[in-house]
């Protein structure tokens, strides 16, 4: 089976997203490398800890880039909390359950690849993607092993969440994401165009986990609270979108998605559209080796994200 590496700063969904690939039989997952987005990367590497300690599960975490390659670190703790968890990790202990990498994220990336020839690897990206633009700069032709990329990133042909034009992974680390997007990886995106197509309510989730008997499913639950609360304030509904864990729908059912070959550009330079994914999406573009996600068929992936995450069956809920 394919070995997946999970770039990640969990953050909440991210939580939602790791929990969601581990539980899936599937997936399997090599190991987690950190980086710096939703909170520091400090705060990222024990929050994995966190999450690996909630599913009773041993798995390496590399600590990846505390900076983005030019710009100064932004994070989104207004949304995540203090913590990235929602302000919960107080309740959690995180010295069990994993264990540090030697290397640091980069390092382990091309190390994977390197060992890999036989089986092939896949990158699940899931915040900034300095960690995975480093590893290209530093052997960009080891790199061009790898067999896929899937990443959450991007705003096409919808508004942004950081500005009008930016989506958050991509405006932290834009120059990080030009060099994936030209490495010429296979490179799958999902941007906000799809991944808002995907929302749970704090209702459907706390009717589900009643259902279940997974340990984790507290946790699961009280780290939503925090953003259903932030989403509340600015839309009336207590929602939460599935970025990230959409990004594991799609490695696990890629039938369920619509796609669209582009050759993808960021925005760098410019204050006033710093981050900004610019592509046609209008007429496909054969030759490239990235492909840019539009349309999910939710209800579907919904069904499978909640059986999985809370070990039910998709009829008892
Ligand atoms: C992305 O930004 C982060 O805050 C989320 O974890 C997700 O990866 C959505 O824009
Ligand atoms: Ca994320």
């Amino acid at each position: 089976m394919m070995k997946t590496i999970i770039d990640t700063d969990p953050g909440i969904d991210d939580a939602l997203a790791i929990i969601y690939a581990l539980s899936h039989e599937d997936l399997s997952v090599h190991s987690i490398t950190t980086v710096a987005g939703n909170v520091d990367v400090e705060r990222s590497s024990q929050n994995s800890q966190i999450i690996l300690h909630q599913l009773g599960l041993t798995l390496p975490v590399s600590v990846g880039q505390s900076q983005p390659i030019c710009y100064e670190l932004q994070t989104a703790r207004h949304f995540h909390g203090q913590d990235g968890l929602g302000n919960t990790t107080s309740e959690f202990d995180f010295t069990a359950g994993a264990e540090y990498g030697i290397s640091s994220a980069a390092e382990s990336i091309l190390g994977l690849v390197h060992d890999s020839s036989d089986s092939g690897v896949r990158l699940i990206c899931l915040g900034p993607l300095t960690n995975v633009a480093q590893a290209i700069l530093e052997n960009p032709k080891l790199m061009k092993r790898i067999d896929q990329i899937v990443l959450m990133g991007g705003a096409f042909e919808c508004y942004g969440n950081v500005t009008p034009t930016a989506e958050f992974n991509i405006y932290v680390d834009p120059h990080a994401a030009e060099i994936v997007f030209s490495s010429g990886i296979p490179t799958t995106i999902l941007p906000l165009d799809v991944t808002q197509q995907v929302e749970i309510s704090a209702n459907q989730l706390e009717k589900v986990a009643t259902k279940s008997s997974v340990p984790w499913k507290q946790f699961a639950c009280s780290i939503t609270h925090h953003s259903m609360n932030v989403h509340q304030l600015k839309t009336g509904n207590r929602r939460l979108y599935l970025h990230d864990p959409l990004v594991v729908g799609y490695v696990l059912y890629p039938d369920l998605f619509k796609t669209i070959k582009a050759d993808v550009r960021v925005e760098t330079g410019s204050s006033l559209t710093r981050g900004m994914t610019v592509a046609d999406l209008r007429q496909p573009s054969d030759n490239s080796n990235v492909q840019v996600c539009v349309k999910v068929k939710s209800q579907s992936f919904l069904n499978d994200f909640f059986s999985t995450v809370f070990g039910l069956a998709q009829g008892d809920f």
